[in-house]
């Protein structure tokens, strides 16, 4: 990745519109939050949100936080029932992050949500960052601004540490107060505690009047481990068809997903082309690659043919994902790799 010369800038109304700015034009803008520093793109912009990823090093498809100004917001994304709007009404804006269904219509992408059917929500509540909220209008994911396998960042100059020469502008709105990210409930019938976080969870309990369920293993994506929680909770998508990698042939009636100029010499044979990236771009590869995968699901194929993709920067994450979606379905959630220490 080329360097950028970042722009650290204290925060005030100029910032905040520069930050704004930066996010319209598809860049990445870290920003202080009340839990760690967050580093924030356009949810609705695929080809950000790889950018993104690519910035952090992350070397798989972890969903992330959508962050909106307040609830009225966040109800135009998920689907909200009495006990998560009980919640959010106590919680918000504040440390905590709500896992529901995606909203059909909804309008952050594919990459941002990691191609699942539900998405993560949060109202911070700390000035700056509800300023950019406020000015930019639009749902900012933001993970912790950290490389992939550091600490989160609890002050600008952590971030500029991590992630100068990556990103566009750091917001610096001095210390976050809390240092520990959110806690993260998901309301998928009933409420079960993702990850633990600033808020604790016998607060959550309390308020509730009942216990919560504990994923089997805290989400947390930094530390390598996996977003694994029981049953279909947060299970990644899947396509219906099989899906074979590396593939170098394509088979009669099998969907082609392409990567690169340079096509099978029997490509002619699939019922349906798409290329992830024909100038062989990995960011471009990956903003396109959950949409791909629906689509040529979605045209009901039995077969998906991936043509190998480099497994260097993002190729990474993007093998990684069509691994998932290439194992047997029983064990689609599982690595069928050692999982790399990150
Ligand atoms: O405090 C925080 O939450 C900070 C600040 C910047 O807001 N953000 C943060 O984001 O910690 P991140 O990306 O580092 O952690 C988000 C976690 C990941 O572990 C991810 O697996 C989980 O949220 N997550 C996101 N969407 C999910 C979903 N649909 N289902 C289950 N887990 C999800
Ligand atoms: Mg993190």
């Amino acid at each position: 990745m080329p360097a950028i010369a970042t722009v650290i800038a204290l925060a005030s109304p100029t910032t905040t519109e520069r930050a704004k700015s930066a996010l319209s034009a598809g860049r990445l803008v870290a920003f202080p939050t009340e839990t760690v520093y967050g580093l924030g793109a356009d949810a609705t912009n695929d080809r950000a949100v790889a950018m993104l990823y690519a910035a952090k090093e992350r070397p798989t498809f972890n969903p992330l936080i959508a962050h909106v100004a307040d609830l009225a917001a966040a109800g135009c994304l998920m689907q909200f029932d009495a006990e998560a709007l009980k919640l959010a009404e106590a919680f918000w804006p504040g440390p905590l992050t709500l896992v529901l269904p995606k909203l059909r219509g909804c309008p952050v992408g594919q990459l941002a949500t990691a191609g699942l059917d539900t998405i993560a929500v949060r109202v911070p509540n700390h000035p700056v960052a509800r300023d950019i909220l406020a000015a930019f209008g639009k749902p900012v994911v933001a993970p912790s601004a950290n490389r992939s396998g550091r600490v989160s960042p609890t002050s600008a100059k952590h971030v500029q540490a991590d992630l100068a020469g990556r990103i566009d502008l750091i917001v610096d709105g001095g210390a976050s107060p809390l240092g520990l990210e959110s806690t993260i409930l998901a309301c998928l019938g009933r409420t079960v505690l993702l990850r633990p976080g600033a808020i604790p969870r016998a607060t959550v309990e309390r308020f509730l009047g009942h216990d919560v369920g504990v994923a089997a293993v805290a989400a947390d994506a930094d530390s390598g481990e996996r977003p694994v929680a029981p049953g279909m909770l947060v299970s990644h998508y899947a396509p219906r068809a099989a899906l074979r990698m590396d593939a170098t042939t394509v088979a009669p009636g099998e969907a082609l997903l392409a990567f690169g100029a340079t096509l099978p010499q029997n490509a002619g044979n699939a019922g349906m082309i798409l290329n992830l990236s024909a100038r062989g771009d990995l960011v471009e590869a990956a903003a396109n690659l959950f949409n791909y995968l629906r689509e040529l699901d979605g045209a009901g194929v039995n077969s998906i043919a991936a043509m190998p993709v480099p497994d260097e920067g993002l190729g990474e994450a993007i093998n990684d994902r069509l691994r998932h979606a290439a194992a047997p379905r029983h064990r689609a959630i599982h690595s069928t790799r050692p999982q790399r220490a990150s």
